[in-house]
């Protein structure tokens, strides 16, 4: 059974079909429209969400599947005490596949072990949140043209935020990544990512305070929320939820062709007033999610067995 966990649970291969058949979706959904009737998606989330969630439900639906599932543990038998474990044997009987979002780090795994579905990590704690990097790679592919030699600007919550540690793994194993990491001290980067992803792979990494210094060398600004929900001490957040906000003054500082990307949700960290800049890519980037998704969810079922009826390619899909 294959599940992904982590954003190296696919190869650079897997990823390069993956982030194809996004496209081959993303250019004529109808084709689509069909590939996973008869299938289901359970989607069980104990932690609250916006577009992951809902991304995933029209994923299915936009495939022909159904979709059922729980908005929040307080709403399924998790606020009776039931265990994930259990929770997920359960869910196998129901559905075909599972995407899981929990606030502890390695819940989806534990899921993973016990499930006899393929279980997608949807986000767990400050950890992973791999098919927001899936969402990322897709939307620096299809804008970019490449995922090679980019001079990417990390700003804001650095220490919390999974989906920056996600994007990292997956990126620096394409040649000529670059990273500048922009945060308050606070909030570096983790010392263990450093350790055991950036140094080994012979990463490039530069770490300032400033986004006003790094701003105007990069090929994408990738912005983050200060993550309130991960911080001990309120304190702490209101003190640091401010640090960065791009507004049009920075902005102008910029390249014309650099991307400004975001996970969202967004709080005070971009300005209102940038979104209509055409570098601004954040919303469409969080339509991406609905194309990368339907893809994930068709390769695996496909691994998992199941016969779906695939179209050919369209023309103009071969690629990049
Ligand atoms: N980007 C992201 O994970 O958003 P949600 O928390 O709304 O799912």
């Amino acid at each position: 059974m294959r599940h992904l966990m982590s954003p190296l649970d696919f190869s650079v291969e897997e990823l390069a079909e993956l982030l194809d058949l996004a496209l081959d979706i993303e250019r004529d959904p109808s084709r689509y429209s069909q590939v996973c009737a008869g299938k289901k998606l359970a989607t069980c989330f104990y932690e609250p969400s916006t577009r992951t969630r809902l991304s995933f439900e029209a994923a299915m639906l936009n495939l022909g599947g159904s979709i059922l599932g729980f908005a929040s543990a307080d709403s399924s038998s998790a606020a009776k005490g039931e265990s994930v474990s259990d929770t997920i044997r359960v869910i196998s009987c129901y559905a075909d596949i599972c995407a899981i979002r929990h606030p502890k780090e390695g819940a989806s795994l534990v899921a993973s072990q016990k499930a006899t579905i393929p279980v997608i990590n949807a986000g767990d704690g400050g950890h992973q949140h791999p098919t927001q990097t899936l969402t990322d790679l897709l939307t620096i592919y299809s804008l970019k043209g490449h995922l090679d030699n980019l001079k990417i600007g990390l700003c804001g919550d650095l220490k919390f935020g999974r989906t920056v540690h996600s994007l990292i793994h997956a990126l620096i194993r394409y040649p000529g990544i670059r990273f500048i990491m922009i945060s308050p001290e606070e909030l570096k980067i983790p010392s263990n990512l450093k350790e055991d992803a950036l140094d080994p792979a012979h990463i490039a990494y530069a770490e300032t305070d400033r986004l006003e210094d790094a701003i105007d060398d990069l090929d994408i600004l990738y912005m983050t929320r200060v993550q309130r929900e991960r911080f001990f001490n309120e304190e702490d957040y209101l003190r640091m939820k401010d640090f960065y906000i791009l507004d049009k003054k920075k902005l102008a500082m910029a390249r014309e062709d650099m991307l400004v990307m975001h996970p969202l949700p967004r709080v005070n960290e971009i300005s209102v007033e940038v979104d209509d800049d055409p570098r601004a890519v954040y919303f469409k980037q969080a339509g991406y999610g609905v194309f990368v998704r339907e893809a994930l969810i068709i390769r695996l079922l496909q691994e998992a067995g199941a016969n779906l009826s695939l179209p050919e390619r369209s023309k103009g899909a071969e690629s990049r």
